[in-house]
C-alpha cells in the first residue's frame, strides 16, 4: 500500500472512532498533525492523536455521565472543562505511582517537578546545573528556580485544554502563592499520608524504567523476573538512599503544614499506606466528588 492510501486508512479509522462525538477546537486530532512532517512522522502523529482522542472521548463521556458537560471557563476566559489536580505527600508516598493511573484515566497533563529537574540535570541546562547540588543533597531547589518553569509550562495550550496534574509542586508556601498569583486554580488537592518509617523502605527499593518511566519496587511491585532487558536497564535514583531520605523528609516536614494550609478548602487526605489499588480507588472517588462540587 502506498503512503497516500495508508494515510487515508489511518484518517478514516480515526474518523470512525470519533464519528459519534462533536469535534471542538480543543480536540487533540485538530492540534497535532503538521503538513511539513515526513510520512513516518505523520503516522506516528496519527497514532498518538488517535490515543489522545480516545482519552479525550473517555473524559467527555465520564464528565457527561456526571452532568458535567457544561463547560467551565479557564483563566483566559476561554471555554474549558479541564480537570486540574495537585497531588502531594512525602518522598516515596506514592505520588508518581498514582499519577500513572490518574493521567491515564483523565487524559490530563502530568507535570512532575522531580522528573523535569532530573531531565534538566541530565541535559546540563542552566536550571539543571543550579538544581543538581540541591537534589544531590536531598534539599529543595530554590523557589525562584522552580516557580518560573512551572508557571511557563502551565501557560502551554495542552495544560489549558486537557487540564493538569501537578506532582511535587507546590512544596513551599512561596510556591503555592506563586501558583495562586498566576491564576492556576486546582479542583482538588490530594494528600497521600504515609508514616515515615514505611517511606524509607519504599525509597531504597525503588527502581525506574528510563524507557517507559514506569516505577517499580524490588519487593512491593517487582519487574517481571524473566524480562532480563528490563531488569538490566532499571535505574536507581542517586537520592534514593537511607542517608538522603532523612534530609528529604526533614525538608518535607518543614514545609508541609504551610502547603496544606494553602489548600484547606479543597484538600483530601488519603491513607497511602495501603495497596496502590486501594489508594487509587479513594483518589478516583475524591476527584469525582471535587468535580461534582464544581458542577
Ligand atoms: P521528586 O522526584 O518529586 O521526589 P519526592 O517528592 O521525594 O517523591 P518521590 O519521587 O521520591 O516519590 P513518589 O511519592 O513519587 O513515590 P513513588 O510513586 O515513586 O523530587 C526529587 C527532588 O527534586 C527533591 O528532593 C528536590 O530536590 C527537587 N524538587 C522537586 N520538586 C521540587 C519543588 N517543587 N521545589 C523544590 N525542589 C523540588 O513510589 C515510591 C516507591 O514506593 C516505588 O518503588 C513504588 O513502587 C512504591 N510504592 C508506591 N505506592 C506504593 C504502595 N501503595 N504500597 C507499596 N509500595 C508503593
Amino acid at each position: 500500500m502506498n503512503f497516500s492510501a495508508l494515510l487515508l486508512v489511518a484518517l478514516s479509522s480515526i474518523a470512525t472512532t470519533t464519528a459519534f462525538l462533536p469535534l471542538p477546537q480543543a480536540h487533540p486530532n485538530v492540534l497535532r498533525i503538521s503538513t511539513s512532517s515526513s510520512p513516518s512522522d505523520v503516522l506516528v502523529a496519527l497514532e498518538m492523536a488517535s490515543r489522545q482522542a480516545t482519552k479525550w472521548e473517555k473524559k467527555q463521556k465520564w464528565l457527561e455521565g456526571r452532568g458535567l458537560s457544561a463547560e467551565a471557563t479557564d483563566s483566559d476566559g476561554e471555554s474549558s472543562n479541564a480537570v486540574n489536580i495537585i497531588i502531594a505527600g512525602a518522598p516515596a508516598s506514592g505520588k508518581g505511582t498514582q499519577c500513572e493511573i490518574i493521567k491515564e484515566e483523565y487524559g490530563i497533563v502530568h507535570l512532575s517537578t522531580g522528573d523535569m529537574l532530573r531531565a534538566a540535570v541530565a541535559a546540563g541546562t542552566d536550571v539543571g546545573v543550579k538544581a543538581k547540588e540541591y537534589m544531590d543533597g536531598g534539599k529543595l531547589v530554590p523557589d525562584e528556580v522552580i516557580i518560573g518553569i512551572i508557571r511557563d509550562r502551565l501557560e502551554e495550550e495542552d495544560c489549558k485544554t486537557q487540564g493538569w496534574l501537578l506532582d511535587g509542586f507546590p512544596r513551599t508556601a512561596a510556591q503555592a502563592a506563586a501558583l495562586a498569583e498566576a491564576g492556576c486554580k486546582a479542583d482538588c488537592f490530594l494528600f497521600l499520608d504515609v508514616p515515615d518509617e514505611i517511606l524509607v523502605e519504599r525509597v531504597v527499593g525503588r527502581r525506574t524504567d528510563p524507557e517507559t518511566g514506569k516505577i517499580y519496587h524490588m519487593t512491593f511491585s517487582p519487574p517481571d523476573a524473566e524480562d532480563e532487558a528490563l531488569i538490566a536497564r532499571l535505574e536507581h535514583r542517586s537520592d534514593d538512599t537511607e542517608e538522603k531520605v532523612v534530609v528529604r523528609l526533614e525538608q518535607f516536614h518543614t514545609n508541609v503544614a504551610a502547603v496544606k494550609g494553602s489548600y484547606e478548602d479543597i484538600m483530601v487526605s488519603i491513607d497511602g499506606n495501603r495497596s496502590p489499588t486501594d489508594v487509587s480507588k479513594d483518589i478516583s472517588e475524591s476527584i469525582s466528588a471535587a468535580l461534582a462540587k464544581r458542577a
